[in-house]
Parts: C-alpha cells; structure tokens; sequence
C-alpha cells in the first residue's frame, strides 16, 4: 500500500510517500525555521501563511523524487491535530481535496502517533521483507526489523513528554507525563535565555559540545525527581537556569532598575545581555542544563521499562534528536539487556514520512476519516489506560 503522506502541524510543511509503512519512496521537508528565528519562536500566523505557499511545491518534489505518479497512489493521509489550528488546517484541507477530487481513501493522523511511528521506518535502499498476511486484516503486519511489543516510548517534543507503555498497535497506556513544560519547550526557552536562538535544542546540543569536557562543569543544576511517579518537571531547572544568568549579570553589572519586566521578553533582554557580557560560560550552562534534563529522562525511563519488563525502548519527538540523550539512554537500558530504538535525526523532527508509517496501521485495518475531519489543535494521544491521579 503506497501512502501519500502531509504534514503541516507547526513549522514544517511535509509529502512523503511511503510504502507499507516503511519503505520511504520520497520526502520533502519545507522548514520556516529560520523565518521565525529572528523572533524566537513559531508565529502562528507567519507558520499558516508559509503552509499555503509551501505546500504545493512541497507535494510537487515529492512525486518527482519518487519518480510516481497518481496512478501509483493508494491513500492519503494528513495531520489533523496537534498542532497550530491555522498550520493543520492546510495540510488537512489539501489532503482532504486532493483525497476527494482523486477518489481515494482518506485518513487523518494523530502528530504524535506519527512520532512513534518513525521508528518504523527504515533507510531508503533498504529492502524489507514482504509479510505473508493471506489478506487478512487482523493478522499483525510485523516484518523482521520491526520494533517489537510490548514497547515503551518516551514522547519528547516541543509540547509533549509522555512515558507511554504500547502492548501492541494502537494501544497506548499513560505512565506519565510533564507537570509543566515539555522537554522541547525547556531546551528553546533556555537557549533564548543563553542567546543562543530558535530551535533552542540543536543550539544547546552544538553549545554544549564545545566545552572543555577535561575540565569539571562549575555549574550544577537541580534535577526534579518526581519521585514515586513516573512524572516530570522542567519549569524549576529553567527558572534555576534564569536566576544564575541574571545573579551573573548584577555581579558583573549591579543590579537592574528593579523594574519586574514581563516574563515573556524577560528572557530575550536577559539572553541578549549575556550574550554581550560574557558574565558567564555560555557552553559550560548549555552543558549543564542538558544533562540536568538527560539525566531526568533516561534516568526516569530505565525505571520505568524495567518495572514494565519491556525488551525495547523508543524515542519518539524532536528531542529524540539529542545525541547526549541517546548515549546516555542506550548505556543505561544496556545494563538490564533493554534495546534502545529511534529514528535517524532527520526524523525525529516533524516530517511526512512518519505520517505515511502511522497511517498504513490504520488504513490496512479499513480504518477511514469522513471528509467532516476537522483540525485538533488540542489532540492527545488515545490513552485506553492512564495510571496518573
Ligand atoms: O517534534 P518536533 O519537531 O515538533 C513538535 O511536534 O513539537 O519537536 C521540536 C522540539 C523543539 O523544542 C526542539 O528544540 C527540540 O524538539 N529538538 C531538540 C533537538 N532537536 C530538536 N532538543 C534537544 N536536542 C536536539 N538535538
Ligand atoms: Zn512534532
């Protein structure tokens, strides 16, 4: 089953086609990231109106990487929540219409679904042996390779982090989440605070990695256990990070004007500032602050798999990208033989691919959206169990 694949849940406009849920025959990515750099994060209202005029082109280069055409399309399959409102409502327009206009079946997919779904797919080239399902819908589509259940998948993006146990497709039990900010959230909010821009996770990554690893970090910064729960807080450790760069402002500069400035310009000044100052070391904060939420995420998830008794661990979301994350996770599950599995950083990322896998598990079970599909901004992923109060 070849799957045209669209995502335009935020930044990236995303056409992908994909075959089987995993083979990637083409998949282009249109990013605005930089357009919105200069103000430090995603404006909605520039992200939908660059959706608009990405998304044609976007779909263009995708038949043309494949080398395809209509003729060799069997589905479609767009985003429809989460997201913001005006970015998914043009991937899910189009492949609405285009689903409509071509006759074809249509799906909406869940964002996050789709994050755990990229670790499904597999490197271009690479060939997949074809399943034996005898045409039967309800024969488990699992082909060597494959992650395989029960699985537990910790969902770290700009606006999620989810510890969730998966016995088997489509079955999604919450162990725990945030309390507050989401991993991605605390990684962009800090790298604005150390000047270092948007997307605040690669530039704490590429910081980070140019301190002197020889020498001890002179920061130390808390770490929130949220002990007896398989919960998590950020909010404390990017506050702990924001008073040390302003107390090394005031002991460089003295204190401000004592003006409380508004907390979301607060830390582009405070940035700006420490940018130019040079109070403090920008790669040794960046480093300490990133295994500060490391140290949290791999810590929390290797307890977690092992009171499960799960034999492989996924990574899904744009943090998934972190290498720091990924060393120190995989070094951890090691220990008790637990597998460490996730996507290549391209995509970890928002991406269409991973759409494409998501949808096949749905499609091939007859599963179908009504064209009345409409966007949800506010989408979670479909708990059957959560264990939280
Ligand atoms: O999944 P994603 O691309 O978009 C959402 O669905 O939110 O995740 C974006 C988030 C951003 O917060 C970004 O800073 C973070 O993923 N991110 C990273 C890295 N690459 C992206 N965080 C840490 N390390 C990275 N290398
Ligand atoms: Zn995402």
């Amino acid at each position: 089953m070849r799957i045209l694949a669209i995502e335009s849940s935020c930044d990236e406009t995303g056409a992908a086609i994909v075959e089987d849920g995993r083979t990637i025959q083409a998949n282009i990515v249109a990013s605005q990231a930089s357009l919105h750099a200069r103000y430090g994060g995603v404006v909605p209202e520039v992200a939908s109106r660059q959706q608009l005029s990405a998304l044609i082109p976007t779909l263009d280069l995708a038949f043309a990487e494949a080398g395809l055409g209509w003729g060799d399309i069997d589905a479609i399959a767009a985003t429809y929540g989460p997201g913001l409102a005006g970015s998914l409502l043009i991937g899910l327009t189009a492949g609405k219409t285009l689903a409509l206009a071509r006759g074809l079946p249509f799906l909406g997919v869940n964002h996050l679904e789709a994050h755990i779904y990229a670790n499904w797919l597999r490197p271009a080239g690479e060939t997949i042996a074809s399943a034996n399902l005898d045409a039967d819908p309800n024969m488990p589509d699992e082909r060597p390779g494959d992650p395989q259940f029960p699985l537990l998948a910790l969902v770290i993006s700009g606006a999620h982090t989810e510890l969730v146990h998966i016995p088997r497709h489509g079955r999604y039990e919450l162990l725990g989440q945030t309390r507050d900010d989401a991993a991605g959230e605390a990684f962009d909010k800090v790298s604005r605070l150390l000047g270092l821009g948007y997307p605040g996770g690669p530039a704490i990554e590429r910081a980070a990695a140019t301190r002197d690893a020889t020498r001890a970090n002179p920061y130390k910064l808390p770490r929130a256990w949220m002990r007896g729960t398989h919960n998590f807080s950020f909010s404390g450790l990017k506050t702990a990070v924001l008073e040390l760069v302003e107390g090394a402002l005031d002991a460089q500069d003295g204190p401000g004007d004592g003006a409380a400035p508004r907390v979301t310009g607060r830390y582009r000044r405070v940035g700006e500032a420490a940018l130019t100052a040079g109070a403090f070391s920008v790669p040794d904060l960046a480093a300490a602050f990133q295994d500060s939420v490391v140290d949290v995420l791999a810590t929390k998830t290797t307890q977690a798999a092992r009171e499960l008794g799960v034999r492989q661990v996924l990574l899904a979301g744009g943090v998934a990208a972190n290498l720091a994350l990924r060393e120190r996770l995989a070094g951890m599950l090691a220990t008790d033989g637990i597998a460490l599995r996730y996507p290549p950083i391209a995509l970890c990322t928002d991406n269409a691919a991973m759409i494409g896998a998501a949808a096949y598990f749905h499609l091939r079970l007859g599963e179908r959206s009504g064209l009345d599909l409409d966007v949800r901004p506010g989408l979670q992923l479909p708990f059957a169990v959560s264990t939280l109060p």
